[in-house]
């Protein structure tokens, strides 16, 4: 009786994290279509509003030309033209016209990233798997997470240090592995924002510069790239390690944590890519994640994998 119980117990935990999983994943899904669909819908207007700056810097510089021209041929104006160039303050206007120009082109650049961002972040190609360059995902995801890069409130700025190796594109599900790429990195973001809990003033200031660090590799002969994502925030203790790809395992207060990032990801990489994921960290010192998959792989055992 008391080992039925057991088992039932059992069963229904494995349930609970199935349904956990299943739940956050069509959460993803759901999200990385609206996220793809805004990226796409905001594309044309950034586009037509591109498309016109260009025009009207080509105006802009055409009537400076003809207003200097005038005023080069005809020295004295007619009191009223002089009355309006003081009125709008002419030589002000001439210089500052075309910096208003360059920084909206600045913004409109940065737009575009966003929207390429978006898109490339949300590639919803669920169904199946196809070569994706993973440094575009990677770069996508640190796109999307600018604004918590920065410095905020008391927490200074977290440097993200690239190295990249030469890698060929990966075979696989594109958009679920920038998710694990977001659930580690966030994860590494409220890793340096807890390093400010409790702590002085003087112990913070005594703390190192906050990274996190991106390495690829590619190990030709086994046929497997490497990416490694190391943050020098607060590390965790071993029973915390050890816990880390639970579901629903978190140490986070209700309503900022859920404790499914990491089992998710777990999920992606090992069930969906065939791959490996490892969790290594001191405490106090920081944490690294090790994640290795296959260049190209056996379409047949993944989806047969996959499915299962
Ligand atoms: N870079 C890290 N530094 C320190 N602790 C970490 C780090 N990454 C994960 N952890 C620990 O692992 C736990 C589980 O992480 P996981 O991403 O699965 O869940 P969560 O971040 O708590 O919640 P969710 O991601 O669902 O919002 C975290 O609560 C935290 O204790
Ligand atoms: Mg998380």
């Amino acid at each position: 009786m008391q080992e039925r119980t057991a088992e039932l117990t059992q069963s229904l935990q494995q349930l609970q994290n199935t349904q956990l999983q299943l739940i956050q994943s069509e959460k993803m899904s759901t999200l990385g279509q609206l996220i793809a669909g805004i990226g796409h819908e905001i594309n044309n207007p950034i586009g037509f509003i591109s498309g016109n700056c260009s025009h009207i810097e080509e105006y802009v510089k055409d009537l400076l030309r003809l207003v200097n021209l005038q005023h080069q041929k005809l020295p004295h104006p007619d009191p009223e033209i002089e009355e309006l160039v003081e009125e709008i303050d002419l030589e002000y206007l001439v210089e500052d016209l075309p910096k208003i120009l360059g920084s909206m082109e600045q913004g409109i650049g940065r737009l575009k990233d966003i929207s390429l961002s978006l898109r490339t972040f949300a590639r919803s190609d669920i169904s199946s798997m196809v070569e994706f360059q993973i440094h575009e995902g990677i770069d996508s995801t640190l796109m999307l997470l600018k604004h918590q890069l920065k410095d905020q409130g008391e927490r200074s700025v977290i440097e993200v240090v690239k190295q990249y190796g030469e890698l060929p594109p990966i075979t696989c599900y594109p958009g679920q592995l920038n998710q694990v790429f977001m659930n580690i990195i966030a994860n590494a973001i409220d890793a340096f924002d807890d390093l400010y809990q409790n702590r002085s003033v003087e112990e913070i200031a005594a703390a190192s510069p906050h990274t996190i660090m991106i390495a690829t590799s590619i190990q030709h002969e086994q046929q497997t790239v490497t990416i490694c994502i190391e943050d020098n925030a607060l590390g965790m203790p071993p029973e915390v390690q050890a816990r880390v790809f639970e579901p629903s395992f978190t140490t986070k207060p209700v309503g900022k944590g859920t404790g499914l990032g990491l089992a998710i990801s777990y999920q992606i990489i090992i069930d969906k890519h065939n791959g490996q994921i490892n969790c290594s960290s001191t405490s106090g010192q920081g944490t690294k994640f090790i994640i290795t998959l296959a260049t190209s792989v056996d379409r047949k055992k993944i989806s047969a994998i996959a499915l299962g």
